[in-house]
């Protein structure tokens, strides 16, 4: 679990981050939403520690991070896995040495279990068979896979995920999403992805923080965002017609079974 509480960050005169507090639970996909410009990213470099907050404290399961010794910060980010916007692969390294090179970083593991455990990471993100690949063979798709194998090889306790899904196409998106939900679940990680996309929430928003203007104004989950009498959370659920349409579906169900009861 990690605990965020009263988090402020200005750059300038410009305020970004306005004390957001909140809890991302352990096992689950914590989905950070909002429009572009938010301080979603923001918010998530001061999780990693890549910006250090104006005001505020992390904690990583009860362990307080942002001031904390060098040497107690640095364990905690060795359990912590990135995926980066861009999958910010090495152009220069193989499928396999990408997702070997945290392990080479971070553990004096020998070759032969090094090389285990690249596979391993690579069968479970479906990429069996292209360890020797270079990243400018690969799809788009198949970079975030890659990405994510890297990001899960070192045994991750915590998972960051910025905008997982930008630049796929729309169902290359959603396998995307279910497989960083599959691996958050299966090895119970506390995983953090941020978004602005609509349909990672229906996939697999099991727990999201809605932020608006550097302000967390709405928490819940897929199941009540629809219901939201939030304003600003309505304008940016509906701006899309495809949500206004399943909307209107919904009421009309829901009417559809309140006559029906009526009726009985
Ligand atoms: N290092 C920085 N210096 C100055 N302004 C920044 C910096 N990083 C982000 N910002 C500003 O903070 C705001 C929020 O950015 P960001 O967190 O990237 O938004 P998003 O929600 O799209 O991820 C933006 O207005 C951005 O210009
Ligand atoms: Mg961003």
């Amino acid at each position: 679990m990690i605990e965020i509480h009263n988090i402020h960050k200005s750059f300038g005169d410009k305020k970004v981050l306005d004390g957001i507090s909140g809890v991302f639970e352990t096992g689950k996909t914590n989905l950070l939403l909002g429009a572009s410009g938010t301080g979603k990213s923001v918010l998530l470099k001061c999780i990693v520690g890549l910006i250090k907050p104006d005001i505020g404290s992390v904690t990583f399961d009860g362990t307080y991070f942002t001031n904390n010794k060098l040497d107690i910060r640095q364990e905690i980010r060795r359990k912590i896995g990135m995926l980066f916007q861009s999958s910010a692969l090495f152009d220069s390294m193989s499928v396999e040495q990408n997702v070997e090179f945290p392990l080479k970083m971070l553990s004096d593991m020998p070759k032969d279990e090094r090389m285990d455990r690249v596979n391993f990471c690579l069968q479970r993100v479906g990429l069996e068979n292209s360890n020797k690949k270079m990243p400018s063979e690969l799809s788009g798709g198949m970079k975030k896979r890659v990405g994510i194998a890297r990001a899960i090889a070192p045994n991750c306790t915590y998972l960051f995920c910025d905008e997982p899904n930008s630049g796929l196409d729309p169902l290359t998106a959603i396998k995307i999403d279910e497989l960083i939900a599959e691996i958050t679940a299966e090895y119970g990680i506390t995983t953090i992805v941020v978004t602005h996309d609509m349909n990672s929430v229906i996939e697999i928003g099991e727990k999201i923080m809605f932020l608006y203007e550097g302000k967390k104004i709405w928490e819940g989950t897929r199941d009540d965002i629809l219901d939201t009498d939030v304003r600003e959370l309505n304008d940016f659920i509906f701006a899309n017609r495809l949500m206004r349409d399943a909307k209107k579906i919904e009421e009309e169900e829901e009417e559809a079974e309140q006559n029906s009861q009526n009726k009985e």
